[in-house]
């Protein structure tokens, strides 16, 4: 397993030693002197790959960086069956490897002085006493009841349409909850920005870059229509994430809201406790961006939630009412809180506020890894653009290893997503997201795309 930031790993598990990790910080500082991303966006369209009645994929980016795009339109089950078409051996391929990615986390935490930190402790006991797959199986059914029935209608179509078990590609859903990425995330408006935008967001995901996810990277956009409940089938968004994966990490959507993730590992005494019952997080973030179109409703439904792990969350809504156009969001079993940049937490001598814009790198308690993102953030304000995040902030920090999105908001309309992967097996140049190519979406054009006509 290759993750970020090797030191940080190592202090978590000193600091796990000692047993409550309140007051530690992380560590594995970024190299300040680490190098700019001056490689050009890439603005080529995405080419036609294969299509279905219910989908149509394409393939994006150049070979300095590619990945699917995937569009699905319908019911959950109409979604699932499409996607598990057009991909299917992606999509088992995912899965398997997944599934062996959670064993050998399994494995390592059993192997360790401190299980807990690669894995809950809850979930060691019950593999202790009835083996991975059942242990697995009390962990779905600590989570089925607050489980939407969409995303089992959707994993129904998936298996339908592969031949994988229903229960396997239930079981690697659980991922999120089993396993954390260190992340960082970052939305900056108005005196933060430069002229032409009004909305900027970033989400780097800084977890895992072995084949399994590297090589299987998508950007799934649905267009759902037909039975999705009670809250009828939401509006059209893009998920990034990975083949066969339906839960979300971050996203963006037709209504022009976007959001945001970063796992907690260095909480404060503020976040109470974790919970094994509840939502999985990455159902969450995707009702959160299929649903919500206005930053009081997804407060709205994160307050009324049943949480579960520590993580900070980010909602952005272009022109919203309720004055500054984003939260990010303390999230825990016990707590949701919501801040804008005049009362974002923790205040720190390391973690200053800044003038209309939001950001953590790392973690909640990150010292080392916000005294960089700060530092470049002050360089920068007043001239954010998505070149100049690319460019200077990403990748200067080095956060965003395995995918980094940047949502851009225009004053002309012309939002767009500008999205890079880690480097896959097939492919040459720097491993981490943030230093590859990035491809530009024009959003307007992946909402517009038409269903195919069969
Ligand atoms: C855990 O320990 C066993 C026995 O020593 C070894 O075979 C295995 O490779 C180890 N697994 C990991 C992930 O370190
Ligand atoms: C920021 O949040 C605080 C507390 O909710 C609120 O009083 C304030 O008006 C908000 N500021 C802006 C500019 O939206
Ligand atoms: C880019 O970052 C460097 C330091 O890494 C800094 O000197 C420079 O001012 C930054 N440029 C902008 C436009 O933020």
């Amino acid at each position: 397993m290759v993750t970020c930031r090797t030191m940080r790993v190592i202090v978590v598990v000193l600091a796990a030693v000692v047993g409550v990790v309140y007051g530690a910080h992380c560590h594995g500082q970024p190299n300040p002197n680490a190098p700019q991303n001056l490689l050009p966006v890439n603005t080529g369209e995405p080419e036609l790959v294969a299509t279905h009645a219910n989908g149509k994929l394409f393939r994006a980016g150049t070979s300095e960086g590619s990945f699917y795009v995937l569009h699905l339109w319908g019911t959950p089950y109409e979604c699932g069956v499409a996607q598990g078409t057009l991909l299917k051996d992606e999509v088992k391929a995912f899965v398997n490897g997944v599934y062996a990615y959670i064993e050998d986390q399994i494995d390592l935490a059993l192997n360790s002085t401190k299980p807990g930190h690669y894995v809950p402790h809850w979930l060691l006991n019950d593999i202790a006493e009835f083996g991975i797959d059942a242990a697995l199986d009390l962990e779905i059914a600590a989570t089925r009841p607050w489980t939407p029935a969409y995303f089992l209608e959707e994993i129904k179509g998936l298996a339908d349409a592969t031949g994988l078990s229903y229960l396997a590609i239930e079981r690697v859903h659980l991922l999120g909850e089993l396993t954390k990425g260190g992340c960082s995330l970052l939305s900056a408006y108005d005196s933060a920005i430069t002229s032409e935008y009004s909305l900027l967001g970033v989400r780097a995901l800084d977890w895992n870059t072995d084949a399994v996810f590297v090589d299987h990277a998508q950007v799934t956009v649905y267009h759902p229509s037909g039975d999705w409940g009670k809250q009828g089938p939401g509006h059209a968004f893009a998920n990034v994430g990975f083949s066969g994966f339906i839960g979300s990490f971050n996203g963006v959507s037709a209504a022009n809201t976007y959001s945001q993730e970063i796992g907690v590992t260095f909480p404060d005494e503020t976040f109470g406790k974790e919970s094994r019952f509840g939502i999985p997080f990455t159902y969450l973030l995707r009702d959160l961006i299929q649903f919500d179109e206005t930053i009081e409703q997804a407060e709205t439904r994160v307050r009324d939630a049943k949480r579960t792990c520590d993580l900070i969350l980010g909602f952005g809504h272009l022109g919203d009412s309720d004055g500054e156009p984003f939260r990010a969001i303390q999230y825990s079993a016990s707590v949701a809180n919501f801040f804008n940049s005049t009362t974002l937490m923790p205040l720190t001598s390391w973690h200053p506020r800044m003038e209309d814009l939001v950001y953590y790198e790392g973690d909640w308690l990150c010292e080392q890894g916000d005294v960089v993102m700060h530092r470049q953030l002050a360089y920068a304000h007043g001239e954010l653009s998505p070149e100049l995040v690319i460019k200077n902030i990403t990748s200067v920090v080095a956060t965003g290893d395995t995918f980094t999105s940047v949502y851009g908001f225009r004053h002309d309309g012309q939002h767009a997503l500008y999205q890079a992967f880690a480097r896959s097996s097939s492919e040459s140049g720097p491993d981490p997201a943030y230093l590859r190519q990035f491809t530009k979406l024009d959003l307007a054009d992946l909402w517009a795309e038409a269903k195919p006509t069969l």
